[in-house]
């Protein structure tokens, strides 16, 4: 499962990315509203992209096909590691279906039922990212409509991409790939709360209270 990061904050980018593990970013309006003040949005996402070096989703504002379309061509300037995050609405699925003809690469995104998903895929979005911790705030079980998800595309050989989204824990990442998600983006939190286990922890001060009664010295 390719694992993506979550955020608009360059030095959690930098941070998560050294670890090799990042395959592609996620943002959204409230991720780069963030970090404002770091300057212009346009210099931010492009050193993303230059630190990524894969893909990084950057969302449309505007509410109309035409004006999603023109935005989308003034994002994908930016670096060609840019896909276009567009809402799931009418305007932007004939934005979508607008796009795959200019071979503009879009993440469907605000998708919260296998419909959506399906409506998304037939547009022409390579990618589709069902919100998941959005829907168990309101009740529903999220994992269960990506897995329907998972199943529809499986039927019918669809290659749009599944991103497991609005994750909020390690238990959400680990029912991603489960259930077959192409993709899972997250947090930088949810990456730090990964690699922790507290019997790794231990095994290393063992390890190494051992190893220094010895004497010896790795060179
Ligand atoms: C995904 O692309 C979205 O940016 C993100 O997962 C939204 O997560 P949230 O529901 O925690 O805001």
């Amino acid at each position: 499962m390719h694992l993506f990061l979550d955020t608009g904050n360059i030095d959690e980018i930098r941070e998560i990315t050294g670890w090799g593990v990042v395959d592609g970013v996620t943002t959204n309006p409230t991720l780069l509203a963030r970090e404002a003040d770091r300057g212009d949005y346009r210099a931010l996402l492009k050193e993303i992209c230059d630190v990524v070096k894969g893909p990084v989703s950057a969302e449309v504002t505007a509410d109309d096909a035409e004006g999603m379309l023109r935005q989308a061509k003034s994002l994908v300037k930016i670096s060609e590691h840019i896909i276009i995050k567009v809402p799931c609405t009418a305007e932007g699925l004939a934005a979508t279906s607008a796009m795959f003809e200019e071979g503009i690469r879009v993440n469907m995104t605000l998708v919260f039922s296998p419909l959506q998903a399906v409506l998304a895929a037939n547009a022409g979005a390579s990618y589709v990212s069902p919100f998941v911790g959005r829907l168990d705030d309101i009740g529903h079980e999220g994992v269960d409509e990506v897995e329907k998800i998972r199943v529809i595309f499986d039927n019918y050989d669809i290659d749009t991409q599944i991103i497991f989204a609005s994750t909020r824990h390690p238990e959400h990442v680990l029912q991603a790939a489960l259930i077959g998600a192409d993709i899972c983006t997250m947090p930088a939190k949810v990456f730090r709360q990964m690699v922790k286990h507290p019997l790794t922890d231990k095994g290393i001060e063992r390890f190494l209270s051992d190893w220094k009664k010895t004497g010896f010295s790795i060179d």
